[in-house]
């Protein structure tokens, strides 16, 4: 059998990368001539290894017509066109479960930067060099313990979430779709409806799949409902929050700030007004970038690539190989 063309659309560690092209001819973005994949065309390839969001559409599968896998490195899948995958019995792969507690553990950290002014706080000594004497007055930031945080999406990011947040003391509610009411039991935790937990929550974090349903759930109208000393924190998906709106909501002080991971689109626009603000922090898509983390999901897409290629079943699949169940 001739060897298999893969392309990889961003660097992946050498270790892994060095057992793909054991079995593979590799081409890989920033370290190849190809570039990276467009929404018109890929060159003809086996497999595809998304690492990124770039769209993967159909289109694409026309100038591959012999594509046989999809492997994304990351849970999310929402870039990629799901329909044209299934239609043409490619499979689709990704990494779910392994980067949970550590997209939870980022979500923490961007909640409490903002909750305690963290970055104000590196700007004010280092950045600007403004301290000169101990200020009592300064930088004053919000209580998390014993606060209430309002977790919109309860999938197994949204989980993790909870579960910390019930060391700092906090009241817990959540929004999803189906309730969980074993995890209401387990952790202590209750149900809202969007609209209460809005109202009622201090600290507000989005782990939401990015749908229809999800696109813009939190704009004009849903920032009119929160406290303006409530904290937004996005580690989902850019689009979930209408960034217009945001900054409205940002400057005119219907919230008191804000921290984003995800944005749209991404990278945000550097002339973008959201950067000016200054209770606004925003991160270049980390939730799941820790050593340990990015190891295992690279190897968890390699394993489904490898699979895929042979028509094999998908250790970690969304849509196995035509013909495997
Ligand atoms: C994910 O896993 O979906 C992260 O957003 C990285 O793509």
């Amino acid at each position: 059998m001739a060897v298999p063309k893969v392309f990889i659309t961003r660097p992946i560690p050498e270790p892994v990368l060095v057992q793909i092209q054991a079995e593979c001819d590799v081409d890989m973005w920033h370290t190849s001539a190809i570039l990276p994949p467009i929404a018109e065309k890929i060159p003809p390839l086996d497999g595809l290894m998304t690492y990124g969001h770039e769209p993967v559409t159909a289109q694409m599968f026309d100038t591959s017509p012999n594509l046989k896998v999809v492997s994304v490195v990351g849970v999310g899948y929402d870039h990629v066109d799901e329909d044209a995958v299934r239609e043409r019995g490619i499979a689709l792969g990704h990494t779910p479960g392994v980067l949970s507690d550590t997209t939870a553990d980022m979500t923490w950290a961007l909640l409490l930067a903002a909750a305690r002014n963290v970055v104000p706080a590196y700007n004010h000594v280092q950045v600007n060099k403004q301290w000169h004497y101990y200020d009592p007055n300064i930088l004053w930031g919000y209580d998390v313990h014993h606060a209430t945080i309002g977790i919109v999406g309860m999938g197994r990011i949204g989980y993790a979430v909870a579960k910390r947040a019930l060391a700092f003391d906090m009241k817990v509610l959540y929004y999803k779709r189906e309730r969980r009411p074993d995890w209401e039991e387990e952790l202590g935790i209750e149900y809202a409806e969007l609209e209460h937990l809005l109202k009622v929550s201090d600290f507000v974090t989005l782990h939401v799949p990015l749908t229809e349903e999800t696109t813009h759930m939190i704009g004009k109208d849903e920032f009119e409902l929160m406290k303006p000393t409530a904290i937004l924190v996005n580690i989902a998906r850019g689009p979930a929050v209408d960034h217009e709106a945001l900054y409205e909501a940002l400057s005119e002080g219907q919230i008191a700030g804000a921290a984003l991971d995800v944005t749209e689109p991404e990278p945000i626009n550097t002339d973008h007004p959201l950067l000016d603000l200054d209770n606004l922090l925003i991160a270049p898509h980390l939730g799941s970038a820790t050593i340990q983390t990015r190891m295992k999901m690279v190897t968890m897409a390699m394993e489904n690539l490898f699979a895929g290629l042979k028509g094999e079943r998908l250790p970690y699949g969304v849509l196995q190989p035509r013909g495997v169940s």
